[in-house]
């Protein structure tokens, strides 16, 4: 019998809960031995509920009982989050958690004193809440030079995009719905301004270059400036507007950046609706694969967590490697990666506006909304940010150029 403890009793520690008591035969079977929670870990009381007989306000109750072999930590945050793991890890228990901030933080640090103290950390349910993607790069594809890995890696924010581009509404509509919804938070600013997504991509491409991709290195833009006009734009092309992590590895160098990019359907990640994430990874002999399904709730995440509970229960003995090295990876410069943006112009009199465009950029073709006949937009060559913002600041200085309302990536 494998004697466990959870810390945290939110959303996610109750799903831990719940599927280690629905699915205990299962969970015995996979395990190879009986799994029981012996203590749950938390501030608060839950008087009535079954997770009473079990409930420690106490975290030296779990660190000082030898029994306990694995720690589920799903408290969320850095701290005390941190120094629980690690000095779980140090006492010889293997961790697993959801805990996405600590995983792109200090992930790479825990791994090594998993490590050195022969047992593991785990974290799948960082990224993907439910997909199977943490362990698909450790395990699954390891003949392989990964090339680019690319996803929707969001729920909350691919809802509101969805919602906006189905219903015509505004970003700020949307917004209030979700978190009436429950799906945004009450301070929503982690999902909205792409930090979240930041983090799971940084985490993936560290697992993919096998080094530390330090979220604060990442480019990131959010959704908050999608407006309804640009839903409008990208209906006229037969795109959508997606909230996409991006990673790429060339022989030139890696890039990983969040931002709002034009989706078509010739993309997998085009049909990638709602409050589901995709995430597609293109390896140098594999070719692309995709992975889809729900990136949040109860028990899609709780599910995760267990898997990771159930590996480390099973592989006690000889632990799994994780290689993630500590060494950061220097990434391109922003400045140099080569975009195609759609770039909406404010002009009172388009048509001379359209001939400025012209005298920059060359020949282009415009995209003319009706109703909008103060507006036009273009597709911008491909060519790298910095590049682009010297054209755009030198079509600013032109005449019948009002304004630059907007510009949005092109994926491809
Ligand atoms: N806020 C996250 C999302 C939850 O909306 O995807 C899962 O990490």
């Amino acid at each position: 019998m494998a004697k466990i403890a959870v810390l945290g009793y939110g959303t996610v520690g109750s799903g831990v809960y719940h599927v280690i008591k629905t699915n205990s035969g299962i969970v015995e079977k996979n395990a190879n031995e009986k799994i029981e929670i012996k203590y749950v870990l938390d501030l608060r009381d839950f008087p009535g509920d079954p997770v009473e007989d079990v409930l420690t306000h106490n975290f030296e109750d779990i660190i000082n009982d030898s029994e306990i072999s694995v720690v589920v930590e799903v408290m969320g945050g850095l701290r005390p989050a941190y120094e629980f793991t690690k000095r779980c890890l140090e006492s010889g228990k293997s961790v697993c958690t959801s805990n996405k901030e600590l995983v792109a933080e200090h992930g790479a640090e825990l791994i090594e004193t998993a490590e050195k103290h022969g047992v593991t950390y785990l974290f799948e349910a960082s990224v993907g809440g439910g997909i199977p993607i943490i362990r698909t790069l450790i395990s699954s594809i390891t003949s392989e030079r990964i090339l680019e890995i690319k996803g929707i890696l969001n729920g909350t924010t691919n809802y509101m995009l969805t919602k906006m581009s189905k219903e015509g509404l505004e970003y700020g509509d949307v917004l209030k719905e979700a978190q009436e919804k429950g799906y945004a938070e009450r301070n929503p600013s982690a999902d909205v301004e792409g930090h979240d997504a930041c983090r799971k991509i940084s985490i993936l491409m560290s697992l993919a270059l096998e080094g530390q991709v330090d979220y604060k290195d990442v480019h990131t833009e959010g959704i908050t400036e999608i407006t309804k006009t640009d839903m409008e734009y990208a209906a006229a092309i037969g795109k959508e507007i997606k909230l996409l992590g991006v990673g790429k590895n060339s022989k030139e160098g890696s890039y990983v950046m969040v931002a709002p990019f034009l989706v078509g359907d010739e993309s997998p990640l085009y049909g990638v609706r709602g409050v589901f994430n995709g995430i597609c990874i293109t390896g140098n002999m594999l070719g692309e694969v995709m992975f889809y399904g729900k990136g949040a709730g109860k028990e899609a995440t709780a599910a995760a967590v267990v898997s990771d509970v159930i590996d480390a229960v099973r592989n006690k003995i000889n632990p799994k490697r994780i290689k993630w090295a500590c060494e950061k990876v220097a990434l391109l410069p922003f400045e140099n990666i080569p975009q195609s943006k759609l770039i909406r112009i404010e002009s009172l009199d388009t048509e001379a506006g359209k001939k400025a465009v012209e005298s920059v950029f060359g020949n282009m073709d415009f995209i003319q909304l009706e109703n909008h006949d103060d507006e036009f937009a273009f597709i911008s060559p491909k060519q790298s940010e910095a590049e682009l913002d010297e054209k755009l600041s030198m079509l600013l200085n032109k005449d019948n150029i009002d304004n630059i309302l907007g510009t949005i990536r092109i994926e491809e």
